[in-house]
């Protein structure tokens, strides 16, 4: 009898697993058409430590996003000199809408500076990399 609530429950322990593991993962509905099966179609990370990083990936619902971060040389409240992280970025995706959204942005020692618009155009592009040109 002991052996077999032994395996009984070795059996309903392997059992829960067994349906834990396969259960589908849960999802957010996306942007583009409510896809549930977003993929991730390119992506690439870079840290250098004192001298910044750098990031981009893109998903299949047409997500994007681009990071570089440097570090530059400024005066601190008492004019030290200090270095300070200056990221720039861009990142745009697919509203439940349809329409794409994009924001464009710089931070640095005064904040953060975001530029935004609506439109396949304006924003980042699919293979386009940060750093943006105009802040
Ligand atoms: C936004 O950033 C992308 C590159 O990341 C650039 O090509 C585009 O011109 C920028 N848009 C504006 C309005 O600055």
């Amino acid at each position: 009898m002991k052996q077999f609530v032994v395996f009984a429950s070795v059996c309903c322990v392997l059992l829960a697993g067994r349906v834990v593991l396969s259960a589908p993962a849960p999802q957010q509905g996306g942007g583009a058409g409510g896809s549930n099966n977003v993929e991730t179609v390119k992506y690439y990370s870079e840290n250098n430590g004192q001298d910044g990083y750098r990031f981009n990936y893109e998903l299949s619902d047409g997500q994007i996003r681009s990071e570089v971060g440097t570090y530059r040389d400024v005066k601190d409240a008492e004019g030290k000199d200090v270095k300070a992280l200056f990221v720039q970025g861009s990142y745009s995706f697919v509203g439940p809408d349809g329409q794409t959204y994009w924001v464009n942005y710089t931070a640095d020692e005064n904040g953060y500076h975001p530029k935004v618009g609506t439109g396949p155009t304006g924003g980042i592009q699919p293979g386009q990399e940060a750093p943006v040109t105009s802040a």
